[in-house]
């Protein structure tokens, strides 16, 4: 089926630059590989205007009170929740990921804004007790100003509505830029923020996919730019870091991560399969805090083979329209090769293949022409793989067998990122032994589960700067300043 729509190129409050005929840029839909639409590719003059609209509308946005704030945040998570099956299905098709899935993303997507309108009327500053008897000292938070915000294809709107929720929340005007393989519902969020009552210039809608190097660019090196926060690759991370080393802009980056699964012999088996399933399955494993490298002591290895076999023959694989689909296509045919490539490392390298999906190899008609990689169990992961030192991205399940506790916390630590690492155990002194000794910002202890607004996302190391949602969330996107007040008469 072609489908075809067209979004602008830029903003949908700023109203700063009216749709022009430009190079399409074209999405496909990653189940089929049919052309899904095209949207105009915006250009770097088409960011400065975008910068110039969110820069114009900070004079007025920095002084509005929290509370009005926090309302427009209310009225913009009701019109997601209201649009909540329309907009799934636009992620489905740009993205590809299960109905549940796309359905979940925009749920997952309006608790940030839910979350932060909570938080805008809590960006407390702080009284002082001063040095000097004459003096009083207090600080006051205020908005840093524009904001670009760089969001990624895995979950293009939930990562929008995290960085923009924020930012509105604190005061400040954004530029969000969505990947250019997804730029749909992020337009849409847009329009949804006009409708709102977002004020013209607040939020900004930039899409483009072959110029999306270039707009990132210009966007890092404007001077009107204080802040930037990126969600993607770490290499793409390191690139920014330097663009916006100039300009000395604040940065806030979710990179990637190689996330470790540990299951102790006195795990829970069912528990912990359910949360392998969870994290490893989430959007066919294209996130940042997927199960990457599963070490799994002797003592329980069988057990969990055997369940996680049984569980993964269980779920369908399919477009993500078919609502019986648990597992969906990958984004791109690159995506696919990297999957592929990381199987057969591992087996040339020893690994045994344990299970692979029995849709495999999928069957031409109804698979060959989208980016479908058959889920797959390998045993015998070891140090030299490809799947323990990058991520996979992908329905790619490497599992290494170790003996004893004091093993695991070298074999997980042995990677320069850290984002999600996992661990199931019933003995709460070694979850939280464990817990302590591992290099990431995020732990889950008999969970598959580390996202929710409320609680501080992101990493160490490679994996990046700051945390995102939660308490913690709005601090990148104001400045603190002190005020000194002389009282002697
Ligand atoms: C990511 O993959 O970048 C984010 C995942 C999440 O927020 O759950």
């Amino acid at each position: 089926m072609r489908r075809c729509c067209r979004t602008s190129s830029s903003s949908t409050t700023s109203g700063s630059t009216a749709p022009r005929a430009r190079r399409a840029e074209r999405a496909a839909d990653p189940s089929t590989g049919e052309l899904l639409c095209t949207a105009v590719e915006g250009g770097k003059e088409d960011a400065e205007k975008a910068v110039g609209a969110a820069h114009a509308a900070f004079a007025n946005f920095k002084k509005t009170t929290a509370r009005s704030r926090a309302r427009l945040l209310r009225q913009l998570n009701d019109l997601l929740l209201e649009n909540q099956e329309d907009i799934a299905r636009l992620i489905v098709a740009e993205n590809g990921k299960p109905w549940k899935e796309a359905l979940a993303e925009v749920t997952y997507s309006a608790s940030f804004l839910e979350w932060f309108s909570g938080e805008a009327e809590r960006a407390y500053g702080a009284t002082i007790p001063a040095a000097n008897p004459a003096s009083r000292i207090m600080t006051i938070k205020q908005p840093i100003g524009v904001v670009a915000a760089l969001a990624p294809w895995n979950l293009p709107l939930a990562m929008a509505a995290r960085k923009v929720a924020a930012a509105i929340a604190a005061g400040c005007t954004v530029v969000v830029k969505p990947a250019g393989e997804t730029p749909y519902a992020t337009a849409v969020f847009g329009v949804l923020a006009k409708r709102a009552g977002v004020p013209k210039g607040v939020v900004n809608v930039i899409t483009a996919l072959e110029n999306t190097a270039l707009i990132g660019e210009t966007l890092c090196t404007d001077p009107r730019v204080r802040k930037v926060s990126f969600t993607g690759s770490t290499r793409v991370g390191k690139l920014l870091v330097k663009l916006t080393a100039d300009t000395l802009k604040k940065l806030s980056l979710e990179l990637g991560g190689n996330a470790p699964v540990i299951v102790f012999d006195d795990a829970n088996v069912k528990k912990a399969v359910d949360g392998v399933i969870v994290s490893k399955l989430r959007n066919g494993g294209q996130t940042c805090v997927a199960a990457n490298r599963l070490l799994v002591q002797k003592g329980i290895l069988d057990a969990f083979l055997k369940e996680l076999k049984t569980r993964m023959e269980g779920m369908a694989v399919g477009g993500g329209l078919d609502h019986n689909s648990a597992i969906g296509p990958l984004i791109s045919q690159a995506a696919l090769k990297k999957v592929d490539e990381h199987t057969q490392d591992a087996l040339s390298k020893g690994a045994t293949q344990y299970w692979q999906h029995p849709a495999s190899p999928l069957t031409p008609e109804r698979f060959a022409k989208g980016n479908f990689y058959p889920p797959t169990i390998v045993v015998g992961l070891t140090e030299n793989m490809k799947v323990w030192e990058e991520e996979t991205f992908g329905p790619l399940a490497a599992i290494k067998v170790f003996e004893k506790e004091e093993e695991v916390e070298k074999l997980a630590n042995d990677t320069r990122v850290g984002l999600g690492a996992y661990l199931y155990t019933q003995d709460i002194g070694r979850a939280l032994r464990v817990a302590e000794s591992i290099h990431a910002g995020m732990v889950g202890i008999n969970t598959g589960m580390l996202s929710a607004s409320e609680s501080p996302f992101g990493g160490v190391g490679e994996s990046g700067w700051g945390k995102e949602g939660s308490l913690m969330g709005i601090e990148d996107y104001v400045v603190t300043k002190a005020i000194n007040i002389d009282i002697s008469a």
